[in-house]
């Protein structure tokens, strides 16, 4: 049997993060952050001293780290990198930048293709990144392709960032979303783009639980 996968990509701030996690959570779904393999290997790579640019050690330093994540039981997110924790870390704008060069090059993407495809287990998976949709799982059963104006999404980027104790100004982080998207936009290796058969949902003027509503009004009519 097909394990069924709701895929929802979109660009940094769109909420995917946030609407993906009580989609799980209200389906009893699995989730996968992809994201977040993203920047622990850039993490990993910061703790090895491996540069940005160096392919040959990136994929091998992805064959060879252990990462778990999960959420402690007040429901805030607990990463590990080899047991050691690094959530706190892995959300700073420095390492979603990190995490966007090396996302460029198609050997790293290859590298943790299989990892992101290991997600996919009964009752179902609920996948968010840039390329879930079009490379990830293309025979996903619903595509979300979410997005909201510039502004806002920069807005929430800086909320989450100061939730999380960084001293961060509005100004810096409107210029770094904007440099991570237009990268992640015009990489050639799986851009950011929405796959031919997604749903574009902009949720510029909705709040998390009118998003996830309507999500779910997709999926009530395919599940
Ligand atoms: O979703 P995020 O902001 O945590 O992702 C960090 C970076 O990782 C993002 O700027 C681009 C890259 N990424 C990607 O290329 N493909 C994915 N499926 C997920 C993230």
């Amino acid at each position: 049997m097909q394990v069924p996968v709701i895929t929802l990509d979109g660009p940094s701030g769109s909420g995917k993060g946030t609407i993906s996690q009580r989609l799980a959570e209200q389906l009893g779904w699995h989730y996968l952050d992809s994201g977040a393999l993203y920047r622990l290997l850039a993490c990993a790579a910061a703790r090895d001293g491996i540069a940005l640019d160096d392919v040959d050690g990136l994929v091998a330093l992805a064959g060879r780290i252990h990462g778990e994540f999960g959420f402690s039981a007040a429901g805030e997110e607990r990463v590990l990198l080899d047991g050691v924790p690094v959530t706190t870390e892995l959300r700073t704008e420095q390492l979603g930048n990190a995490a966007s060069r090396i996302a460029a090059l198609p050997a790293v993407r290859a590298a943790l293709l299989a990892w992101q495809r290991r997600y996919r287990q009964l009752p179902g998976l609920v996948a968010d990144g840039r390329d879930m949709g079009t490379v990830v799982f293309p025979d996903a059963d619903l595509k979300i392709f979410l997005t909201a104006n510039p502004a806002e999404r920069a807005i929430r980027r800086y909320n989450q960032l100061k939730n999380i104790g960084k001293e961060v100004t509005l100004e810096s982080v409107v210029g770094e979303v904007k440099a991570r998207d237009e990268r992640d936009r015009s990489r050639a290796a799986s851009p950011l783009v929405p796959a031919v058969d997604a749903h574009l949902l902009d949720n510029s003027s909705l709040d998390v639980e009118e998003t996830v509503a309507l999500v779910l009004a997709h999926a009530s009519s395919i599940f």
